[in-house]
C-alpha cells in the first residue's frame, strides 16, 4: 500500500559495514544530513567477519614493497579484467585511509621491533597485509567505525530498503523501507548509496553472513543501473568443514593460515598443490580453490568431500595466539589444530562484480552511488587479490561520500524530490533453498552451458511474483534477481578466467573476452 511514514536526509545509506560506515562518517564531515539503515545490526554484516587484514604499503614496511608492487599484485590477481585507474588510485589513497581509521581509534598488531606486523596471503608478493586481533580484523575495523558513528549519522537498525525511488528527472528521489515492523515507508533523499556487501547467500555454503542477499544489486537492478562482473565469484579455498552436509555460514579459515606456513594435504597426507603454481600454497585463491577442487574430483569422495590445512607447526599455543578466531571455530567443531590438521573445503566467499560504478561510486543512474563489495569499480577485476575489500570499503566509501557532497553542490543531483505514491514493489520469487541448491550445483567453481540453462529454467519456472511485503521477500527476490543475472552472466562469458571457470570453454580467450560485459534488467523483459 501507501507508505505509512516519511524521513528525509541529503544521503540515505544502505548497508552498514565498513564501506558504508565510511561513506556516512565523511559526508557527515562534509556537511550532509546523513541516514544509514541497516537490516539487521552492524555487528551481523560481513566486514565485522573479516580475518585477514587491509593489504596496505604502509611507510614501516619491508624496504622491497612499494604501491606499484601492490597495484601489480592486484592486477595480476584480476587476469586483464581490472580497471588499472580504479587500482591505481585505490592501492595509493590506501595509507591515507588506514592511517585516517587509526586515528579514528582502529588499534593494528604490532611486532615485536615494535613496527605494524605484516602477513603474507595468496597472490601477494610481499609481506604488506596489516592486521588486528590477530584473524580478527574486520571486527576491530567495525567497532572503530562504529564509536566514531556515534552521535554521528543517523543508523537506522532493523530497516530493509525495498526500492530506489526515482523522481520524474529520472534521477533519484528516495527510498522504500520497511521499518522494524515491517511497515512501509520512504525516505526521501535526492542521492542513495549501496553499500550492502555480497551476495554469499546465493550459495549453499558460504563464508557469508545471513544477511549477504545481495541486495544492493538487486536494487540497483531494479532502479535500472547496470551490473558487471557477476560471474565472478570468488571462492575461498580453505572454509572450515566439519560435516558431510557442510552448509550455511561456514567459518574462514584465514589464508594468513597458510601465509604463516601452514600447508594443503589430502587424506593420504601428499600436497595438493604440489606443482601446481610457482607461488604453491599461497597461488591466488582461484588457482588454490580450483585445485581443492580438481584433487578431491580426483579423490574416492569426490567434489563434496575436503581436503586438509596442516598447521601443526605452530604448535604450543601459537596457533591461538596468532589465529584465536579461527581457534575457537575449531575448537567448536572438536578439533585441535595444534595436533591435528583442518578439515577444509572452498565456500563461496566475494563477488568480485556488482553495482557498476566509479571509483567514485557514481553508476549509470543520477543520485545512485555504490561502494564496498556491493560496487564494481574495476578493482579486482576477474579475481580479488586477498585483504583488498577492507581496503576497497575505505577508500570507495570515502570517495564515494565526496562524490555525493561534490554533486549534490554543482546541482547535479537533486532535482524536486517528489514521490507522490510509493506501492510497494513486486518480483519474481524463488524460495532461497531453491535459489541455493540450483546456484551451487549449477554456478558453482565449475560451470556449462548445459548446467547454467538448467539452472535458469528452474529458476524461472519456480519463481512466482509476489509483493516486497517483509525483509524474508525482500531477501528472496533480491537472491532470486541477482542469481538469474549471475547466470546471464556467465552463460554470456564462454571462456574461463579468474573465478569464472567454464568446463564447456576452458582456455582464456584474449582477443574476445579481455573486457566485462554489463548487464541491465531491461536483458530480462521486466
Ligand atoms: C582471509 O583472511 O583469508 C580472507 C581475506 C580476504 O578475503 O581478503
Amino acid at each position: 500500500g501507501t507508505p505509512r511514514w516519511e524521513a528525509s536526509a541529503d544521503l540515505v545509506v544502505v548497508g552498514s559495514g565498513v564501506a558504508g560506515l565510511t561513506s556516512a562518517l565523511r559526508a557527515t564531515s562534509l556537511g550532509l544530513r546523513v541516514l544509514v539503515i541497516s537490516k539487521g545490526e552492524p555487528s551481523e554484516g560481513g566486514t565485522a567477519w573479516a580475518q585477514g587484514g587491509v593489504a596496505v604499503v604502509l611507510p614501516d614496511g619491508p624496504d622491497d614493497d612499494t604501491p606499484e608492487r601492490h597495484i601489480a599484485d592486484t592486477l595480476t590477481a584480476g587476469v586483464g579484467l581490472c580497471d588499472p585507474g580504479t587500482v591505481d588510485a585505490v592501492v595509493r589513497a590506501g595509507p591515507a585511509a588506514v592511517t585516517d581509521l587509526r586515528d579514528l581509534g582502529a588499534v593494528f598488531d604490532r611486532g615485536a621491533d615494535g613496527r605494524l606486523d605484516r602477513t603474507r596471503e595468496g597472490g601477494h608478493t610481499a609481506f604488506r597485509v596489516v592486521h588486528a586481533g590477530g584473524d580478527a580484523t574486520g571486527a576491530e575495523v567495525e567497532r572503530a567505525l562504529l564509536s566514531a558513528a556515534r552521535g554521528g549519522p543517523a543508523l537506522l537498525t532493523g530497516h530493509t530498503a525495498v526500492e530506489v525511488l526515482r523522481g520524474r528527472s529520472g534521477g533519484v528521489a528516495g527510498l522504500t523501507v520497511l521499518d522494524a515492523d515491517g511497515v512501509p515507508g520512504v525516505v526521501r533523499a535526492p542521492a542513495v548509496l549501496l553499500a550492502t556487501g555480497g551476495l554469499g547467500q546465493l550459495y549453499r555454503a558460504t563464508t557469508n553472513p545471513a544477511v549477504a542477499t545481495a541486495d544492493g544489486i538487486a536494487l540497483a537492478l531494479r532502479a535500472g543501473a547496470k551490473v558487471a562482473d557477476l560471474e565472478f565469484v570468488q571462492f575461498h579455498p580453505t572454509v572450515l568443514y566439519t560435516s558431510a552436509d557442510a552448509t550455511g555460514s561456514r567459518p574462514l579459515v584465514t589464508e594468513a593460515v597458510r601465509g604463516e606456513g601452514a600447508v594443503l594435504v589430502d587424506a593420504t597426507g601428499a600436497r595438493v598443490m604440489a606443482g601446481v603454481h610457482p607461488l604453491g600454497d599461497l597461488a591466488p585463491r582461484d588457482v588454490v580453490s580450483r585445485a581443492i577442487g580438481a584433487h578431491l574430483a580426483a579423490a574416492p569422495g569426490g567434489v563434496d568431500d575436503h581436503v586438509f590445512l596442516d598447521a601443526t607447526h605452530l604448535a604450543g599455543g601459537a596457533f591461538a595466539r596468532r589465529f584465536p578466531t579461527v581457534s575457537a571455530a575449531c575448537r567448536r567443531a572438536g578439533i585441535d589444530p595444534e595436533v591435528e590438521p583442518i578439515p577444509v573445503a572452498p565456500a563461496a566467499h566475494f563477488s568480485c562484480g556488482g553495482v557498476l560504478a566509479t571509483v567514485h561510486g557514481r553508476t549509470s543512474v543520477p543520485g545512485l552511488y555504490a561502494a564496498g563489495e556491493t560496487a564494481r569499480t574495476g578493482l579486482h577485476g576477474a579475481n580479488r587479490l586477498a585483504s583488498n575489500s577492507l581496503l576497497e570499503g575505505l577508500v570507495t566509501g570515502r570517495l564515494a561520500a565526496e562524490a555525493v557532497a561534490g554533486d549534490l553542490d554543482a546541482g547535479l543531483v537533486g532535482g524536486p524530490c517528489a514521490v507522490d505514491r510509493a506501492p510497494l514493489p513486486a518480483s519474481g520469487i524463488c524460495d532461497r533453498d531453491v535459489v541455493q541448491r540450483v546456484m551451487t550445483r549449477h554456478a558453482g567453481l565449475g560451470r556449462d552451458a548445459a548446467g547454467l540453462a538448467t539452472a535458469h529454467a528452474e529458476l524461472e519456472a519456480r519463481s512466482v511474483s509476489r509483493p516486497l511485503s517483509t525483509r524474508r521477500l525482500a531477501e528472496d527476490a533480491a537472491l532470486t534477481l541477482v542469481a538469474r543475472t549471475l547466470l546471464a552472466a556467465a552463460a554470456h562469458r564462454t571462456e574461463s578466467r579468474g573465478c569464472h571457470q567454464r568446463l564447456d570453454h576452458p582456455g582464456r580467450e584474449d582477443e574476445v573476452w579481455r573486457r566485462s560485459t554489463a548487464f541491465r534488467l531491461d536483458v530480462f523483459g521486466e
